[in-house]
């Protein structure tokens, strides 16, 4: 029934949205009703990664302590800064030994490489700018705030700007597709973190000039053509100001900064376009650009505006069609609601960057179980802990081995991504008439650490239903219940002992809806094997099932369970 169901919905969505982009051969993009896909060489694959720190890729000696490490973490993918003012340190003259310490490195240690531009800009600013651009103001012109006030910030408005940054771009691109023989390479990110600071937008005589223009016929064609799946945010706007089709910017989206923003996005991604267009004629590689989030109450400006933000995601679209992918850098509150921002109808979720913590182990289950994600990368990762036995290292292991399963369910709707924390400590999933009620492991009253006052750990999971009342639940600290609609209206009346607590509600005891019931067959811990079959390591039965009422896996494990359900009456 839940395969029916999912069918349905995808056909309904797919009616809607019909967006299909494959490229490469080697590596390859497509994204289609909803669901990214990456592979390599024929093979799905999805980014189990790690972001260096900024300045960790900038030594031979570096690179080569730390990618080691990295495999000893399990990451199959590093992502690594290219900086321009290393690559073209005098004007035309280039150099490229690092980029291809980094390709050498990964080979030997079986890691796969994402490359991040850091070029024009990098989080706003221009600091990644050679010395010679730097100094030659005048013809790389900066972008200044309200009252003229100059940024560090190269403007997006300078021919100049686009040129050498372009140029250098290029170049480099042109040298890796040469000495990337073997497609070690899986995406590049141009920039990083584009967004205007201090303004909304940049104030320079020359973006000026383009500001006078007016909003440009391209975007509200865009707008009025993909009216249905726009932004609610950006929707409202135009449609409070009367929807029209040109016009300044504060007349056609409203009186305030937040046209402004408009105006500096749609610029910053016809930038991005352009090295976009630059790239793909001289590597075939998906591309991607990543935004930091607009949290904490701030205003455009006070967050870097105007960067692929997801409420900007219509301007994006609609002046950068080449790049793949608008990916969020997720520091702040709210992993859960800004991953559902960034999965949407026209862009696949890739987290390039996350704060990192014991908790990405459980944030990389979810996005890839919930979001067919492309993949998850926790920054810095060269400072984290590679011991076997630190959540990351485990999940990845896991994840890994899971991979076969996940290619083969990715985009069918069998998978879930649960995701839980002190605060979200429920969901119940409707899967045709069964429902399937998962928790967090510190719901139940056994460990301690539930009762103590511990700080709940995060935990998740993925759930693959592999076949009809068959499920693989593979992750950490969770605990899950199956039963049908029909019953779960019925109180729950267990003690912890299991059992009936001292004058428990029985009214489900005593007048029976008469339906049937579900209930655990089996509940082994198994392998995936890579052909994505499991094998048998253990029973789960007695007091691991709570006397086959619950399957579970507790906040310590990192475990993959096959669990089979029956019906009875
Ligand atoms: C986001 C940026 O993209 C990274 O390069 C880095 O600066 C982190 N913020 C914070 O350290």
């Amino acid at each position: 029934m839940k395969y029916i169901l999912r069918i349905l919905m995808a056909v309904i969505v797919l009616s809607v949205v019909c967006v299909e982009r494959i490229y490469g051969e080697e590596v390859s993009l497509s994204y289609k009703e909803n669901v990214g896909r990456l592979t390599v060489g024929g093979r799905p694959f999805v980014i189990l990664g790690g972001e260096l720190g900024n300045s960790s890729a900038s030594s031979p000696a570096d690179i080569e302590r730390i990618f080691p490490k990295l495999r000893r973490m399990n990451l199959n993918t590093v992502l690594v800064p290219v900086y321009w003012n290393l690559v073209e340190p005098e004007e035309g003259k280039y150099d490229f030994s690092l980029v291809d310490k980094v390709i050498d490195e990964a080979r030997s240690n079986g890691l796969k490489v994402v490359f991040l531009w850091f070029g024009a800009w990098k989080n706003s600013m221009s600091c990644y700018a050679p010395g010679w651009f730097k100094a030659d103001y005048k013809k790389y012109p900066r972008a200044q705030a309200e009252g003229g006030k100059p940024l560090e910030i190269a403007s997006a408005f300078s021919e100049n700007v686009f040129e050498a940054d372009s140029r250098a771009f290029t170049e480099w691109l042109r040298h890796v597709d040469g000495y990337d023989t073997d497609a070690t390479v899986l995406m590049i990110q141009i920039e990083n973190e584009i967004g205007m600071l201090e303004s909304a937008r940049d104030h320079s005589p020359i973006a000026q000039a383009e500001y006078d223009k007016g909003v440009p016929s391209e975007l509200t064609e865009f707008l009025k053509k993909h009216k249905k799946e726009l932004h609610p945010g950006i929707l409202a706007r135009w449609q409070k100001n009367g929807m029209k089709m040109s016009g300044p910017w504060r007349d056609v989206f409203g009186d305030d900064i937040y046209s402004d923003e408009y105006f500096m996005a749609w610029n910053y991604a016809r930038y991005v376009e352009r090295m976009a267009r630059k790239a793909r004629s001289v590597i075939d590689r998906p591309l991607y650009v990543n935004a930091a989030m607009n949290s904490r109450g701030r205003k455009p400006g006070e967050y870097p505006s105007a960067g692929p933000l997801a409420h900007l995601k219509d301007i994006w679209h609609a002046a950068a069609p080449t790049v793949d992918v608008l990916a969020p850098d997720l520091y702040d509150k709210g992993f859960v609601d800004w991953t559902a921002q960034y999965h949407t109808a026209d862009n696949p979720l890739f987290i390039p960057e996350i704060r990192q913590g014991r908790e990405n182990a459980t944030q990389a289950f979810y996005v890839i179980g919930e979001h067919d994600a492309l993949g998850i990368s926790p920054f810095s990762i060269e400072k984290g802990n590679d011991s076997p036995d630190y959540p990351t290292v485990r999940a990845y292991a896991l994840l890994s081995e899971l991979m076969p399963l996940i290619g083969r369910h990715q985009g069918r709707g069998t998978m879930t991504g649960l995701y839980f924390d002190a605060d979200s400590t429920e969901r119940v999933i409707k899967a045709g008439d069964m429902v399937i009620t998962a928790n967090h492991y510190f719901t139940l009253p056994w460990d301690p650490r539930a009762t103590d006052g511990s700080t709940w750990p995060a935990t998740g999971a993925i759930l693959i239903e592999v076949a009809p009342m068959e499920y693989i639940l593979a992750g950490t600290g969770v605990v899950l219940k199956f039963e049908k609609d029909t019953e779960r209206s019925s109180a729950q009346t267990l003690g912890e002992d299991g059992f009936l607590n001292s004058g428990a509600d029985r009214r489900d005891v005593k007048s029976w809806n008469g339906g049937s019931r579900i209930g655990l067959a089996s509940v082994d811990e198994v392998d995936v094997m890579p052909d994505g079959g499991v094998k048998y390591v253990r029973r789960f039965c007695g007091d691991e099932t709570h006397q086959g009422r619950h399957a579970r896996i507790g906040v310590d494990d990192f475990k993959i369970l096959h669990i089979r359900l029956y019906q009875y009456k």
